[in-house]
């Protein structure tokens, strides 16, 4: 695995491998064992969105690596007045080892991989979050222990989780179902790769018709970063895509909930479920450090270190 840029690029095998170093990395972890696998490592992590999880998780995870990340912001970057990806990319290239980036275009993640030398990861776009996926399925086989003869539900705008939860759950043995509005749907690319599944994939607009005997529901925000201009427009359009009790009703009984977060309750989502799911969701939330740890160590080829630091 040379890059992380959308779930569409891992195999089962790649999933299976990232999903087993994170649950060790966690273990370890709480268990007060130090893994520097990427000591004297630089990881950039540029950000042309807001972010509360991926900045620190991201940071923390190359801290307890060994190593360590700069945050660097469309702000003070010159990319942010118009310097070319293909530059940045070769620049960046000479100073750091590893580079994460969360943007708008899939295509500028492409280009950073395509001129640039050193490993990328992909901290979300407007097509894909296949980072909070990884986590997700790590979360899910968590609480779990497979993932064959589950289905998982998603509900709500076909956006980058729909993306990636979509290729992410076909991928690794799960059945999955979709609901969104039909102004709304997923990508074409994740529709396409869907298809291959067969009657392993479903697509609705009914919500509940696809929340039916689902262990894991999963929902996203209705109005994703870089679309506030439509949020008044989308609480129409959306209105009815949420998990409530009547999806709950409608799921296996014990089906667990599953938001990447941030969360509008009374949205997406009531209150009271996201409460009564609270450690579903914050272990989920979790999981991006170990999840993301693993997927630094693999990319930026950490090797196991003999030297006590
Ligand atoms: N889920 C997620 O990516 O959160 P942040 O936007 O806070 O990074
Ligand atoms: N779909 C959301 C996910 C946030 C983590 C967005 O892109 O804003």
């Amino acid at each position: 695995m040379d890059h992380l840029l959308k779930m569409l690029d891992l195999s089962k095998e790649d999933i299976t491998e990232i999903l087993n170093l994170a649950d060790q990395l966690k273990y370890e972890n709480k268990n007060g064992i130090k893994h520097h696998l990427l000591k004297g490592k630089t990881l950039g992590m540029i950000f042309q969105k807001s972010s509360t999880r991926t900045r620190v998780s991201f940071e923390t995870g190359m801290y307890q690596l060994g190593g360590q990340a700069l945050f660097l912001s469309n702000r003070d970057l010159q990319i942010g007045r118009g310097e070319p990806v293909q530059d940045t990319a070769r620049v960046l290239s000479r100073y750091l080892d590893g580079i994460m980036i969360r943007t708008f275009e899939q295509q500028e993640v492409d280009d950073l991989a395509k001129y640039g030398s050193i490993p990328i990861i992909n901290g979300l776009t407007d097509f894909c979050h296949p980072c909070q996926v990884l986590a997700d399925l790590m979360t899910i086989r968590e609480f779990k222990g497979r993932f064959e003869g589950l289905k998982m539900c998603y509900i709500g705008d076909g956006n980058n989780m729909a993306n990636s939860l979509i290729v992410g759950g076909l991928k690794v043995g799960m059945e999955v179902s979709v609901a969104c509005p039909d102004d709304y749907q997923p990508d074409a690319k994740a529709l396409e790769f869907a298809k291959e599944y067969g009657d392993k994939f479903s697509m609705t607009n009914i919500p509940l018709e696809a929340a039916k005997d689902a262990d894991v529901l999963f929902t996203d925000v209705w109005t994703s970063m870089g679309e506030e201009a439509e949020t008044e427009k989308r609480k129409v359009a959306f209105a009815g895509y949420q998990i409530n009790d009547e999806i709950m009703a409608a799921a296996k009984p014990d089906a667990m909930v599953q938001h990447c977060l941030p969360a509008h309750r009374e949205e997406e989502i009531t209150e009271k479920v996201f409460e009564a799911h609270a450690n579903e969701i914050f272990e989920e939330a979790e999981n991006r450090l170990h999840a993301q740890k693993a997927v630094m160590v693999m990319v930026m080829g950490g090797k196991a270190s003999d030297e006590d630091d």
